[in-house]
């Protein structure tokens, strides 16, 4: 700490002061002859002189405590001068740097205070925003700031989200009259968030009791109900498809009771053509019923995964015997082939047994006459298996592919349908894949054929 020289003006006007009163005293003493003027002028020189020094001494001592307390409020403690000539200055000097401290304690408690409370705002998983009196932007979270872009601090809500209905709403919210709210203390507002992907935002606004230190007046939470949507549109069009699939085989078995009643009465032959008909559609309602009440099943529990241990060249087999007459019907060839070495697979045996039958269904359905329908099961790394079901059809048009285990979901509704198929078959094996904490990969090459690859854990993997 170098010692900055003093103003010499101050330091002439405090050796004057300092040295007025003896200088007056001398004066009087020398007036009343009391001190001859030699005398006199030596010891006024003296005095001077000493003065002086101390004068100097003492206003450097003055000039270091002041540099000394402007410091104080500094980032770093300074180190305490030495201010050996100024009476109390040590005292004031350690009495600031006490009081220095104790600020510097509170302003790193409020700064960590300000800091623990952004990070809970930035915790929260769904995107915040608080917006000050005249509606800018004053404070955000980590997920507004990814759902919505980085440049939101400082600027107006509207260019965060352009929706009238909102903006309203918030203005409602911000509304005064006298200095007076006069609009609600929170509102709901439902709005389509444009861009891909398209997503469902609730947004809650609440307008805070008083203006936060930061100027937030009023929170603004967006909610993404996307999900939530999707899942209801889900459900919706789930139940208008099934009814739909009901819809037509009673359409048609009413249909040929009316004729069965009237027109073909006595018409033996009718009669039988019609019943062999009806049959076949109370059976088609049969297998949906039998889809629907097993999918229902599966989701019940696709939680609770299976734990018991499956020979899985059994269910195969078991399987491939069940499909036989049916392959042959078709003029498929089923060859099965599994490797030797093949674990067994922690599963549910005869949700596994409906897992390949509708694979093996598929593939010898959708497979050309007198092809083969392949099925291959070997072990994959240390804790899986893998069984691919492979055919030679027609083939999968890359663009289905991802909705292919969506209910109801068909290449070719009509093909479908006419092979007895619900539709519901691939959605079934999802779940059941699902449970087993598996996979079910599809690749296809139209024209050539279709690969369905099921994975599974395997005991003790
Ligand atoms: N091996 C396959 N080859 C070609 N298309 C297939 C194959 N497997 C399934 N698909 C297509 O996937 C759709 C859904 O299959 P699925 O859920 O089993 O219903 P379904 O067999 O009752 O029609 C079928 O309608 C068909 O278009
Ligand atoms: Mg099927």
């Amino acid at each position: 700490m170098a010692d900055q020289p003093l103003p010499f003006s101050r330091y002439l006007s405090a050796n004057l002061v300092v040295l007025a009163p003896s200088a007056a005293a001398l004066a009087i003493l020398y007036g009343t002859d009391a001190l001859a003027g030699r005398p006199a002028l030596l010891a006024f020189l003296g005095i001077a002189a000493a003065t002086m020094i101390v004068v100097q001494r003492y206003l450097g001592t003055l000039a270091r405590f002041a540099r000394f307390v402007s410091e104080l409020s500094g980032e770093q403690e300074p180190v305490m001068p030495r201010l050996a000539f100024a009476p109390a200055t040590e005292e004031l000097a350690t009495a600031a740097a006490t009081l220095a401290a104790g600020w510097r304690r509170q302003r790193a408690s409020i700064d960590n205070l300000a800091a623990s409370a952004q990070a809970i705002v930035d915790g929260l998983p769904d995107p915040l925003l608080a917006v000050d009196r005249q509606r800018r932007i004053v404070r955000t979270n980590r997920a507004a700031l990814m759902l919505l872009g980085p440049t939101l601090p400082d600027r107006d809500l509207s260019t965060a989200l352009r929706h009238p209905e909102l903006l309203a709403a918030i203005d409602s919210l911000l509304a005064t009259t006298d200095g007076k709210y006069v609009g609600p203390d929170q509102v709901a507002v439902d709005l389509v968030l444009t861009g891909t992907p398209e997503r469902d935002l609730t947004v809650h606004a609440r307008r805070l009791p008083r203006a936060a230190a930061d100027g937030s007046l009023a929170l603004i939470v967006l909610h993404d109900t996307t999900a939530l949507r999707r899942a209801e549109r889900m459900r919706a069009d789930f139940i208008a498809n099934a009814s739909h699939e009901l819809k037509t085989p009673i359409a048609g078995i009413m249909g040929f009771v009316e004729t069965l009643r009237g027109p073909a009465r006595e018409d033996a032959g009718a009669r039988e053509r019609f019943l062999a008909i009806m049959a076949e559609q109370a059976d088609r309602m049969r297998r949906l019923v039998d889809d629907l009440l097993m999918l229902s099943r599966i989701e019940q529990h696709e939680h609770a995964r299976p734990d018991t241990e499956v020979d899985v060249k059994r269910v195969l087999e078991s399987v491939r015997d069940l499909l036989q007459l049916e392959a042959s019907s078709r003029k498929v060839t089923l060859e099965l082939a599994v490797d030797p070495e093949l674990p067994a697979a922690v599963g549910d045996r005869d949700e596994l047994i409906v897992v390949f039958q509708n694979l093996i269904d598929n593939a010898i359905k959708y497979a050309r006459p007198a092809t083969a329908v392949k099925v291959d099961a070997r072990p994959v790394g240390a804790d899986r298996l893998a069984v691919t079901v492979s055919d030679e059809g027609e083939g999968i048009p890359a663009a289905h592919l991802p909705r292919l285990t969506e209910r109801f979901y068909r290449v070719d509704n009509a093909r479908s349908r006419r092979l007895g198929g619900t539709g519901l078959g691939l959605a079934i094996v999802k779940h059941v894949v699902n449970r087993h904490r598996g996979r079910l990969d599809i690749r296809s090459t139209p024209g050539k054929g279709s690969v369905f690859t099921v994975t599974l854990p395997i005991a003790g993997g």
